[in-house]
C-alpha cells in the first residue's frame, strides 16, 4: 500500500478521553500512558489543555520532552493567549504541534456571539499567530457536522490559507451518520481550494453509537486522521475506540485499503492501564478490549473453536495482545514466576515495584487458593490507586455485621500522617464504614456511584469496588480490590477521597457539557 492509504492514528485518551468527568489522571499517569502510545506507534498524542490549568500544563511539557517518536499536541482555544500557552508546553517536543478550534455552528456561534464575518477574521488571526509560532498547526470547527456546509467550507479555506496543516472535522456531539460523514469529507475535500494541500482529519463522538463507523466512513471520503482514545473513553458516551478502529482495518483491509503503525499487539496492555488510572471499568462486551470479546462460552461455539479457530474467530487474541497462559498463580510461587506472569499481561515491573506487589501477591495468595490473571489485574489496579492515597490512609478496619442493626464499624483513618480512631454504625456494614470515614473526614461530596464486582468466580474471589464523588461538579473516582468486600469498599471511599483533594488543589478550567464548549480561563 502506498503512502496515500495511510491513516495517522490521533490519540487524545490524554484530553478528551480525560475531560469525561472523573477521568482526571495524575501527572505521572499521564507520562505513562504518553509512554505506552509513543510506544504503540501512534503518530500523535493529544496530551492535554496546556492553559486549563498548571497540572496540563506541567504534564504536556513533560509528555513532550519525553517523547521519542510521536508529534505532541497541546489544545488552545481561539484566543492568543490559549494558544502561546499551548505552545510554550509543546515546543520541547521532537515534533510539536499546536491544535487550535472554535465553534462554527449555529449555536456554537451564539456563545461568543460573533457574527459570521467576525468568526471568519477570528480564525484568519488565531491559525496565523498559531502558524508564526509553530510549523504543524491543526485547527478545528468544533461541531462541525451542525455547522452549515458552505459555510464550513469558506472557515477551511480560510484556515488552510493562514496556515493550518491539519484540518480536523469533529463531530462534536455525535449527530453525524457513516454516509453523511463520508459525503461530508468527499465535499470538502473536492470543494475547499488547497485541501489536497493538507490532511483532513475525524473526530467522532459516539452519542448514537456510530463513532467508529463514523471515523471510518470518514476514511473513506478521504480523511487520512482519525482521532480516537483507548478504551473509546471521553464524556458522555465516549470518543472512537482507538483499538476499533485500528483492529477493524487491520481485519478487513480487502474493503478497507488502509493501514497505520500502531502495534497492535500492544492493544491489551493499554487498554488495561487506560481503565486502571481512569477508573472507568471496559465493559465486559466492549468489541476488542472488553473481558468476553474472545470468550467463547456456548457449548456450540466452543466445540466450532477447537475444531478450527476460525469459525467463530474473526481475528487472534495474540494480535491484540492477549496471550493465554495455563499458569494459575498459588502462594508457593516465587518472584521470577510472578515477574514473567504480570510482563505477559503488560506490567513491566522495576525491581522495587516488583517487591511491592510481591507483598501484596503473597498477601492474596494466602487467602486465596488460586491466583488468576484478572486477580493480577486487580492487584496491580489496586497497588496503582494506592499511588494516589497521599492525604489519607485506611490503617484497620473491623466491621460487625449479622441480622441485629445497626452495624457499627471500627475505624482507624491516618490523615496526613495522623491517626484517627472511631466507630460509627450504619444501614448495613458499607453504610457504618463509610460513615465511619465521613466521621474523621468531613466532607460535602455526594456519593454518586457505588460499585462492586466480582474478578473471578467463587466465594473467595476478590471484588472490586468503584466509587464515584462528586462535590461542587468536582468529580472523583476511586477503585480498590479485596477478598473482603467492604474493606475494598471503604478503599476504593478513600481513594476517591485523596483523588477530590487533588482536584481541589488544581483548580481546572470546566468542559460545560450543556453549552459543548470551554469556560473561560479567566
Ligand atoms: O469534540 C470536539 O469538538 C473536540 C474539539 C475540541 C476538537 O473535542
Ligand atoms: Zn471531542
Amino acid at each position: 500500500m502506498s503512502d496515500k492509504d495511510r491513516v495517522l492514528i490521533f490519540d487524545t485518551t490524554l484530553r478528551d478521553g480525560e475531560q469525561s468527568p472523573g477521568a482526571t489522571m495524575s501527572h505521572d499517569e499521564k507520562l505513562e500512558i504518553a509512554g505506552l502510545l509513543d510506544e504503540m506507534g501512534v503518530d500523535i498524542i493529544e496530551a492535554g489543555f496546556p492553559i486549563a490549568s498548571e497540572g496540563d500544563f506541567a504534564a504536556v511539557s513533560e509528555i513532550a520532552k519525553q517523547a521519542e517518536t510521536a508529534q505532541i499536541c497541546g489544545l488552545a482555544r481561539a484566543n492568543f493567549k490559549d494558544i502561546d500557552r499551548c505552545w510554550e508546553a509543546v515546543k520541547h517536543a521532537k515534533r510539536p504541534r499546536i491544535h487550535t478550534f472554535i465553534g462554527t455552528s449555529p449555536l456554537h456561534r451564539a456563545i461568543p456571539n460573533l457574527n459570521k464575518d467576525e468568526m471568519a477574521e477570528r480564525i484568519h488571526d488565531t491559525v496565523t499567530h498559531a502558524r508564526n509560532l509553530c510549523e504543524n498547526v491543526q485547527w478545528s470547527p468544533m461541531d462541525a457536522t451542525r455547522t452549515e456546509w458552505d459555510y464550513l467550507k469558506r472557515v477551511c479555506e480560510i484556515a488552510i490559507r493562514a496556515g493550518a496543516t491539519t484540518i480536523n472535522i469533529p463531530d462534536t456531539v455525535g449527530y453525524t451518520a457513516p454516509v453523511e460523514s463520508a459525503d461530508l469529507i468527499r465535499d470538502l475535500i473536492a470543494e475547499i481550494p488547497g485541501a489536497d494541500e493538507v490532511i483532513f482529519a475525524t473526530h467522532c463522538h459516539n452519542d448514537l453509537g456510530m463513532a467508529t463507523a463514523n471515523a471510518l466512513a470518514a476514511v473513506a471520503g478521504g480523511a487520512r486522521q482519525i482521532e480516537c482514545t483507548i478504551n473509546g473513553l471521553g464524556e458522555r458516551a465516549g470518543n472512537t475506540a482507538l483499538e476499533e478502529v485500528v483492529m477493524a482495518m487491520k481485519v478487513r483491509g480487502d474493503i478497507m485499503p488502509y493501514f497505520t503503525d500502531v502495534d497492535t499487539a500492544k492493544i491489551m496492555n493499554i487498554s488495561r492501564r487506560v481503565a486502571s488510572v481512569s477508573g472507568f471499568d471496559v465493559q465486559f462486551n466492549k468489541a476488542i478490549v472488553g473481558k468476553n470479546a474472545f470468550a467463547h462460552e456456548s457449548g456450540i461455539h466452543q466445540d466450532g473453536m477447537l475444531k478450527n479457530a476460525e469459525t467463530f474467530e474473526i481475528m487472534r487474541p495474540e494480535d491484540v495482545g492477549l496471550t493465554e497462559t495455563n499458569i494459575v498463580m498459588g502462594k508457593h510461587s516465587g518472584r521470577a514466576a510472578l515477574r514473567s506472569k504480570l510482563k505477559n499481561l503488560g506490567f513491566d515491573l522495576a525491581d522495587n515495584q516488583l517487591n511491592d506487589v510481591f507483598v501484596r501477591f503473597k498477601a492474596l495468595a494466602d487467602r486465596k487458593k488460586e491466583v488468576f490473571d484478572d486477580d493480577l489485574v486487580a492487584l496491580m489496579r489496586d497497588s496503582s490507586a494506592e499511588q494516589a492515597n497521599e492525604h489519607l490512609k485506611v490503617k484497620f478496619l473491623r466491621v460487625i455485621c449479622g441480622t441485629e442493626a445497626p452495624q457499627s464499624a471500627d475505624l482507624t483513618l491516618i490523615v496526613d500522617g495522623e491517626d484517627h480512631q472511631v466507630t460509627a454504625t450504619g444501614d448495613g456494614p458499607v453504610d457504618a464504614a463509610f460513615n465511619a470515614v465521613k466521621q474523621v473526614f468531613d466532607h460535602d461530596a455526594t456519593l454518586e456511584l457505588y460499585q462492586v464486582q466480582a474478578v473471578t468466580e467463587g466465594t473467595d474471589a476478590q471484588a472490586t469496588v468503584s466509587v464515584r464523588l462528586n462535590e461542587d461538579g468536582r468529580i472523583a473516582t476511586g477503585q480498590s480490590a479485596d477478598t473482603d468486600t467492604v474493606v475494598a469498599s471503604v478503599k476504593a471511599y478513600v481513594n476517591a477521597l485523596n483523588r477530590l483533594i487533588e482536584r481541589r488543589k488544581m483548580g481546572q478550567v470546566g468542559y460545560d457539557e450543556k453549552t459543548v464548549s470551554y469556560k473561560d480561563a479567566g
